[in-house]
């Protein structure tokens, strides 16, 4: 499933951590792919080291793990700390797969990446080109999202950011490893839970609903790996 989810920081907390990175030193993205990736990688990216990037990733963790929606969707085990990369000049990042398991420098834990996660920090008028473009059994999707709002899409996925022609396109990007590794199980119970909360809204907690939730928990707890 690829979800739009909106409005995940605030137009002030997207000033705050433009105003962060925006200040620091960019390096090249190439340093962080193997060498096929190299060839296909144009980008800068902050080093994940730098105290405004850590900064910034640790409020749009936050941000991201109070967001009802998010967890809904993703139901995150791990998430890794968001990282940052910015295109302009014609840079772009070629038809490629993430990697399937992914760790933090620094750090002995690893995860399986479940879920690719882009954060936009800038407008769509900023920029032209740079459409994030995902491939799956039902096409190519070419997203370009308000800043503050995120995709969220199956790492399984063959993904590309075309050429930006004009402007510059600023992202965040981070992995999920989800408690329900299964795309279609993980949208069988997103839309559970979502039919759940909508029939809650209108007709308050009926017994039907509690009937619902409980069924919702028990796909739960048999999918779920924690
Ligand atoms: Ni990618």
């Amino acid at each position: 499933m690829m979800l739009h989810v909106p409005e995940v920081l605030s137009p002030d907390e997207v000033r705050e951590i433009r105003a962060q990175i925006d200040a620091a030193p960019w390096s090249d993205g190439r340093a962080t792919v193997g060498s096929q990736g190299a060839l296909r990688k144009r980008n800068l990216q902050l080093d994940a080291a730098l105290p405004a990037a850590q900064a910034a990733s640790r409020l749009i963790l936050e941000r991201v793990q109070l967001h009802p929606q998010f967890f809904s969707a993703a139901l995150p085990l791990r998430i890794l700390p968001p990282l940052f990369n910015r295109y302009a000049d014609g840079g772009e990042y070629g038809m490629h797969v993430d990697g399937s398991v992914m760790s933090q420098r620094g750090s002995p834990q690893r995860l399986r990446s479940d879920l690719s996660v882009t954060l936009f920090l800038c407008e769509p008028e900023d920029y032209e080109g740079g459409e994030l473009t995902v491939s799956d059994t039902y096409g190519e999707h070419a997203v370009k999202l308000p800043a503050g709002d995120l995709i969220l899409y199956p790492s399984s996925s063959l993904h590309r950011v075309t050429p930006v022609t004009r402007g510059t396109r600023t992202c965040a990007f981070f992995w999920v490893q989800s408690m329900v590794r299964d795309d279609a199980r993980r949208t069988a119970l997103y839309e559970l839970d979502q039919t759940i909360q909508s029939l809650r809204a209108s007709l308050g907690e009926t017994k039907e609903c509690v009937a619902l939730t409980s069924h919702y928990h028990n796909l739960m707890r048999m999918w779920a790996e924690v």
